[in-house]
């Protein structure tokens, strides 16, 4: 079988290292996982004024999400917590109230930053927000990337082996635990 995962890139800077971040996760992930961005830098800023006639970007985005097995977070932390851009967009997701897509979708969240916190502060609001939404978040393994250029190639690869197989190691631990969500989501399951 194969997964559909809707991945988000929590950067809109051209450079991004979570971009980067975000092909290595891709490359090395097991071959039961698809990959498909789910964009968020034409969206406008959401407010409930667009409930009444939900605008098409703000369509697209829920339809992707819905149409994802799980939903994979590559994100920076911007001043010790989730970057505008990509809370703008989980505040799309989540609305008009009633038909929040985040409900029940098994997530991951991780991500990069030049510093050793790598992103710690981030993942823990995110998990805040995901908890609220009732999304399944992957608990353990954690991922904390101290980015470094001379390991991370533009293209995705990963020049350090103990690096890839960590990076290996959690997009494998991910996708078990998106199939374990959707086993328990599936109809008949108490
Ligand atoms: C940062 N940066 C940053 N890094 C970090 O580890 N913790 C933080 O709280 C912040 N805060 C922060 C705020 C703002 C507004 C910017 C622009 C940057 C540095 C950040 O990790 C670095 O710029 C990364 O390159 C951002 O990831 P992308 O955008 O390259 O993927």
């Amino acid at each position: 079988a194969t997964y559909k995962i809707g991945y988000f890139v929590g950067s809109l800077a051209s450079r991004s290292i979570n971009r980067t971040l975000s092909k290595a996760l891709i490359k090395l992930a097991p071959e039961e996982l698809e990959f498909t961005e789910i964009p968020i830098k034409d969206l406008p800023l959401y407010s409930y004024d667009y409930d009444a006639d939900f605008p098409p970007e703000g369509r697209a985005l829920k339809e992707a999400i819905e149409d994802s097995d799980g939903i994979l977070f590559v994100s920076p932390e911007y001043n010790r917590s989730i970057p505008g851009a990509l809370k703008n967009a989980i505040d799309w997701g989540s609305r008009p109230w009633g038909t929040n897509s985040f409900s029940r979708k098994p997530t991951g969240i991780i991500g990069a930053s030049p510093g050793g916190i790598g992103t710690a502060v981030m993942q823990s609001s995110m998990r805040s927000v995901l908890s609220f939404l009732d999304a399944p978040q992957l608990n353990a393994p954690e991922a904390y990337i101290k980015f470094n250029a001379d390991v991370f190639g533009e293209d995705g690869d990963v020049r350090d082996e103990s690096t890839a197989k960590f990076l290996r190691h959690y997009m494998e631990e991910y996708g078990a635990f998106v199939q374990r969500v959707l086993a328990a989501n599936a109809p008949g399951h108490i």
